[in-house]
């Protein structure tokens, strides 16, 4: 929710001017949101607003933000909490003598009060958002204590909420002030000028030497110091934090690809060799494998995207291994935290690290003595930094709205994680580990071989696809959740209304919405069984007229049934995921391309959703 950066710099040390530094990071924060933006700086001991509604390169047109002067310069990247999208309740707010502005990601949630009290003493304020009593609580501060670092201390401490904060004051023009809880905030090291940002891509372009700001930490950094504390606790040594990102630029850009999500589509047989590669010799694994030998229960949790990540695991570890766990979207973990307890082990999937709804229920869960392993692709996130083990994932930057190349990764270290805890309790040998490993080992291979040979294919299809208003997604067993990741794209950037349920439930109610035309997918493992089981529930759609588009293997027993196929090599059905997902993003994206979309960046949604 919202992307933020700063930079504070030397003359002439930053590659563009600071100015176009944080214009290019606010573009690459853009995924984050994107209903305003804006940018101030200090420039000649005064304090600079440029701001407004709309989209980043709208307003750059309109009001030139990377035009703006100065070395020390702040920007935003909005999606609307508090307040509507608008010009004035677009970032930065600033105090009433302009003398500081701030930027902001998160709720404050005791803002009524502040804002009351601030009113009774005399400010104006102009927004409808939480985040301008923080310029106008440092002014009233800073009255009583002349201090500029002192007064954001003092607002800070007084904050209830999440946040990510950054200010800037005509007081100290060198210097950029931040303090973070709850929501992502990192630290650029350059050389003659430092920066702060919410993401890694931000900051790629001129640095790869990031610290990870820490819950509870607050200070300040200018062009050539860093000075961090944590709140109550007093100044902290942090070299020990800094830590050398292996991302590249070109992970962070399109590369050619008119969307990001396509090149990441695309990115997929990369990013699941070096997962495959990473798990390997991976300690995290064997640890994770204790936590659960030693579980009396196993929870999964986790939202959207990566929830249907968990839901595979779950399956595949009653199916493989015999043992049962609950899977639950996060959001719902108060249902589920009272059955907790000590002796318990909880698995965690986020892509980002930092989604709230999925770092609450771990919050609720260790609280009751419960084990925590994450599944990641971000080092260093809060989930990982609060977990006792984490599986990283080695998607590299997913930019994307829709989670693409970090499902099929995520399914890939977590099928990893079933085979090796089914190894160790002795439900398979060692060579039927092997032998599953090297088909998670074939899983880069084939995905650059399905998406090569399935991306014409759904270009086509979405031509017929992009005229519907509805659309089923079934399958049965490993199957379901595969379905249910390719209804979810179909929805979120196509914005086609599409459900999906395990199959034999369509004679239950759903079927009675099918007419002619009505399209159908079928996720078709490569599965005999589930194959005569779907044979069924095929054939009662064909009946009532529904149109079928199957993902299925090129030796299909039902590629009769089918009108539309998507043909998947033959290989072994742990990989569905990997297998059958690909093709579902490509109708997705092309759907959602044909109708007129940008997938990147779907309405009311955000890349990360750091409030509940
Ligand atoms: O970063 P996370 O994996 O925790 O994010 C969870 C969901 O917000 C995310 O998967 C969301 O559902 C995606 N937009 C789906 O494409």
């Amino acid at each position: 929710m919202c992307g933020i950066i700063g930079v504070v710099s030397l003359p002439g040390k930053t590659p563009y001017r600071p100015g176009v530094v944080v214009f290019r990071g606010l573009k690459r924060l853009e995924y984050r949101g994107y209903d305003s933006a804006g940018v101030a700086a200090i420039y000649n001991g005064r304090l600079i607003v440029l701001k407004g509604k709309g989209k980043i390169d709208e307003l750059e047109r309109k009001i030139g933000l990377s035009s703006i002067e100065g070395l020390t310069v702040i920007g935003h990247t909005r999606w609307a909490t508090h307040g509507a999208p608008s010009d004035i309740n677009a970032h930065p707010h600033t105090d009433c003598s302009g003398s500081f502005a701030v930027v902001h990601n998160g709720i404050i949630q005791n803002y009524r009060e502040l804002k009351e009290m601030l009113i009774e003493r005399g400010h104006r304020f102009r927004s409808a958002t939480d985040t301008e009593v923080i310029p106008h609580l440092v002014e009233e501060l800073y009255k009583s204590t002349g201090d500029v670092y002192e007064a954001f201390r003092r607002a800070i401490s007084m904050i209830d909420g999440s946040y990510a904060v950054i200010l800037i004051s005509t007081y100290e023009p060198g210097k950029i002030f931040f303090a973070k809880k709850d929501s992502p905030l990192i630290i650029g090291l350059g050389d003659g000028f430092n920066l702060l940002a919410s993401d890694i891509p931000a900051l790629l372009e001129y640095t790869r030497r990031i610290i990870t700001v820490r819950d509870g930490w607050i200070g300040y950094v200018s062009p050539s110091n860093v000075f961090i504390e944590e709140l109550g606790r007093g100044a902290i040594d942090w070299s020990r934090y800094i830590r050398v990102v292996e991302w590249s630029l070109e992970d962070a850009t399109k590369s050619g690809y008119p969307h990001f999500m396509l090149k990441e589509i695309h990115e997929q047989p990369r990013a699941l060799r070096e997962t495959y590669y990473g798990l390997i010799d991976d300690p995290a694994v064997g640890e994770a494998v204790k936590l659960l030998l030693d579980a009396d229960k196993i929870y999964v949790t986790a939202a959207g995207t990566s929830y249907h990540a968990g839901y595979y695991y779950s399956l595949l570890l009653a199916y493989m291994a015999g043992r049962i766990s609950s899977p639950f979207i996060a959001s719902e973990y108060e249902v589920y935290e009272k059955t907790s307890g000590e002796g318990d082990v909880l698995i965690v999937i986020s892509q980002s690290g930092e989604t709230m709804d999925s770092l609450k229920a771990l919050r609720a869960f260790k609280e009751r003595g419960v084990r925590v392993i994450a599944v990641s692709n971000v080092v260093d996130s809060a989930i990982p930094r609060e977990s006792d083990v984490t599986i990283y994932t080695r998607a590299g930057p997913e930019i994307g709205v829709a989670a693409t190349k970090t499902f099929t990764t995520q399914t890939l270290a977590l099928s990893w994680l079933v085979v090796s805890y089914a190894e160790a309790t002795g439900k398979l040998t060692r060579s039927e580990a092997e032998e599953y490993r090297k088909w998670l080992g074939s899983s880069g291979d084939l995905a650059a071989r399905i998406i090569a040979s399935n991306e014409t294919y759904a270009l086509k299809l979405s031509e017929w696809m992009a005229g519907r208003g509805n659309a089923y997604y079934l399958s049965r067993g490993i199957g379901v959740p595969v379905a249910m990741e390719g209804a979810l794209k179909l929805k979120e950037i196509a914005y086609i209304h599409a459900e999906s349920y395990p199959a034999g439930e369509s004679k239950h109610g759903p079927i009675a919405l099918v007419e002619p035309d009505y399209p159908v997918l079928f996720v078709i493992p490569q599965h005999r069984e589930l194959e005569k089981l779907l044979l069924g529930n095929i054939q009662e759609m064909k009946a009532r007229g529904a149109v079928i588009i199957g993902v299925a293997p090129e030796d299909t027993v039902l590629k009769d049934q089918l009108d539309y196929w998507f043909k998947i090599p033959s290989s072994h059905w742990i990989l569905t995921p990997i297998t059958h997902t690909p093709p579902l993003q490509l109708l997705a994206y092309h759907t959602a391309v044909r109708r007129g979309y940008d997938p990147d960046k779907p309405r009311n949604l955000a890349k990360t959703v750091t409030v509940e």
